[in-house]
């Protein structure tokens, strides 16, 4: 990899406080993710997953360490870090087009923000469905509508927070298939967050597995399985019991 990292984090502690006690989340964490690289980040439900993502999105601060985006030492949250979460989070009164558009109402000229809502749109496969509301359509479909809504925004880091984890089997996969194309058409850079053994292996350049208490990197491990990965291949199948066994040696 050559080059600046698209994202660093150096020596990154988190301390939950509340009552009397406290909660060592996160404790000197270290990671550098280059530019154009989708890393994904295993872990088991608890071990400050969505509360790395939260450090790097800027809702958090950290006790200690930095977030650095393209260089420059993140102050809080920002549009060149975008977030998807499991659950929508559209608002129920905009139509998709208007969701899609919210982030860029006070950027962008109407011209530019029309034509870019539709290019997002179709990016998604959601052209047709500009006018709906978010109550009438699919849970695959709001899912595209939140991609649609960080895409506008051309993030430098797209952070997933288990985007696809409440969604059926066969839109999961469709799911994974659009954010591969998306990712690869964008050159874009991702830390994407998911407890799917076989959904990081499919997805990933390079996987990191998490443990707790507190959480920190535990393996580190490169993914060097030819695009498109085919899921009964015997390295597929391979890398996928070894990710499951780190996992499983990993006790909170
Ligand atoms: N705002 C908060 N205050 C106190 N504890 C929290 C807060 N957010 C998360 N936690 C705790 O921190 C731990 C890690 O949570 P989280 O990052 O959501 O884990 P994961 O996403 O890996 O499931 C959990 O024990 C959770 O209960
Ligand atoms: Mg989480």
């Amino acid at each position: 990899m050559s080059g600046r990292p698209a994202l660093s984090l150096r020596n990154l502690s988190k301390t939950f406080r509340n009552g009397g006690g406290s909660l060592e989340v996160l404790a000197e964490v270290d990671l550098d993710v280059a530019e154009g690289e989708l890393v994904c980040l295993l872990g088991k439900s608890g071990c400050g997953k969505s509360t790395l993502l939260r450090l790097v999105a800027g809702f958090l601060s950290p006790d200690s360490g930095s977030v650095e985006v393209g260089g420059g030492q993140i102050a809080g949250p920002g549009p060149d870090r975008c977030v998807v979460f499991q659950e929508d989070a559209l608002f129920p009164w905009l139509t998709v087009r208007e969701n899609v558009a919210f982030g860029v109402m006070r950027t962008m000229p109407r011209k530019v923000r029309d034509a870019e809502v539709r290019r997002c749109l179709e990016k998604v496969g959601l052209e047709p469905f500009g006018g709906s509301l978010p109550r009438e359509i699919s849970g695959g479909m709001k899912q595209r509508v939140a991609l649609a809504r960080v895409l506008i925004l051309r993030p430098k880091v797209l952070l997933m927070d288990e985007p696809f984890g409440a969604l059926d089997a066969l839109t999961r996969g469709e799911m994974q298939g659009l954010f591969l194309s998306l990712m690869r058409d964008t050159r874009g850079t991702s830390l994407f967050v998911t407890h799917d053994v076989e959904e990081a292996v499919t997805l990933a350049d390079r996987l990191l597995v998490m443990g707790s208490s507190p959480g920190r990197i535990r393996a580190d491990i490169p993914v060097p399985l030819p695009r498109p990965r085919v899921r009964s291949d015997d390295g597929f199948v391979r890398l996928c019991r070894e990710v499951r066994e780190l996992l499983g040696a990993e006790t909170a």
